[in-house]
């Protein structure tokens, strides 16, 4: 099998499970099931599922037994998008190739959604126990979920993020900010495979490794697509970064300097999953994949 096969086949996966996971649009209130699915089901490409069912599987676990969890964060990621582009924060108008949550559902509507998805993720991946995961893997879990999203994690980055709107460019705060907005996301979703996957201690530390490196990784991509991209292939608008002075990794370090250091993250991450065989191939395949996208 080759990546784009094996991504297709996660993602169908992912997609059929997403889809039992949040009440249907007609149910009441139905408009903020609306909103949430508007969202979710925007076509994203659906790259932290994968991690966590390619850290699992690369553990030996079946995918079919992490697709709680799975769901779980990209319910918790589209949260963050859906907030992220709201007015006080990036206030931006597309997302994932269509108008965003508020400019559609209204600011209110698009915060509780948000808020929703949020709240629904944890549930979900409790449910890591109906699938046949121990309550112990289950738990910590949960915990690796809450901890990379608060304000030590994902919130963390979000506020030094917009605290940081027209400063200067510093290298060490724009690395905090990467690695905890967009990094301590992608890093629990392959410790969470790892977790659920039960993983020994030597491959959960490798796992974590990768994460970091490609968390890092993702997100100077996603400040060069913000450059260099097309729409057509990002689904949001282009020059939003320099719109509002953000701190990014090209407006620190140039945009060569930037790709290099990408590239040297990611071909990291490959080597440190090669010891973990065979099976570890869908993730060294991600990691590159993640410098050459377009979206
Ligand atoms: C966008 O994430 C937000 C960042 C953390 C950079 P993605 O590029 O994974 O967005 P989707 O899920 O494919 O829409
Ligand atoms: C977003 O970073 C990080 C989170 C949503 C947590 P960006 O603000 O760079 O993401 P985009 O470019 O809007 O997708
Ligand atoms: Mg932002
Ligand atoms: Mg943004
Ligand atoms: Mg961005």
């Amino acid at each position: 099998m080759d990546l784009a096969n094996y991504l297709a086949s996660r993602r169908k996966l992912v997609e059929e499970a997403l889809e039992k996971v949040v009440p249907p649009p007609g149910a009441f209130p139905s408009i903020i099931h609306e909103a949430m699915r508007y969202s979710l089901f925007a076509g994203g490409k659906r790259l932290r599922p994968i991690l966590v069912l390619a850290a699992g599987e690369a553990v030996g676990c079946p995918a079919d037994k992490l697709l709680p969890a799975a769901c779980a964060v990209e319910l918790l990621h589209t949260y963050s998008l859906i907030h992220d582009d709201l007015p006080s924060m990036d206030n931006d108008d597309y997302r994932r190739g269509r108008l965003t949550c508020h400019k559609v559902y209204g600011e209110a509507i698009a915060i509780l959604a948000g808020d929703a998805l949020l709240t629904a993720a944890f549930g979900v991946l409790a449910e890591e126990v109906q699938v046949g995961c121990s309550p112990e893997a289950t738990l910590a879990a949960i915990r690796e979920l809450a901890l990379a999203a608060g304000s030590q994690g994902l919130v963390g980055g979000q506020v030094v993020d917009l605290l940081s709107e027209g400063g200067s460019p510093e290298a060490e705060l724009v690395e905090y900010i990467h690695r905890h907005k967009t990094g301590s996301l992608i890093r629990a979703c392959v410790r969470i495979g790892g977790l659920l996957g039960e993983a020994t201690q030597d491959e959960l530390e490798r796992l974590t490794r990768y994460g970091e490196d490609i968390g890092l990784a993702f997100q100077i991509i996603d400040d060069l697509l913000d450059i260099e991209g097309e729409f057509y292939y990002t689904g949001k608008a282009t020059g939003s970064d320099a719109k509002k002075q953000k701190l990014t990794y090209p407006a620190c370090f140039g945009i060569e300097k930037s790709r290099q250091v990408a590239r040297e993250l990611v071909d990291r991450a490959a080597s440190t999953v090669e010891e973990l065989g065979e099976k570890a191939w869908p993730l060294k395949a991600i990691a590159h994949y993640i410098v050459e996208r377009k979206s």
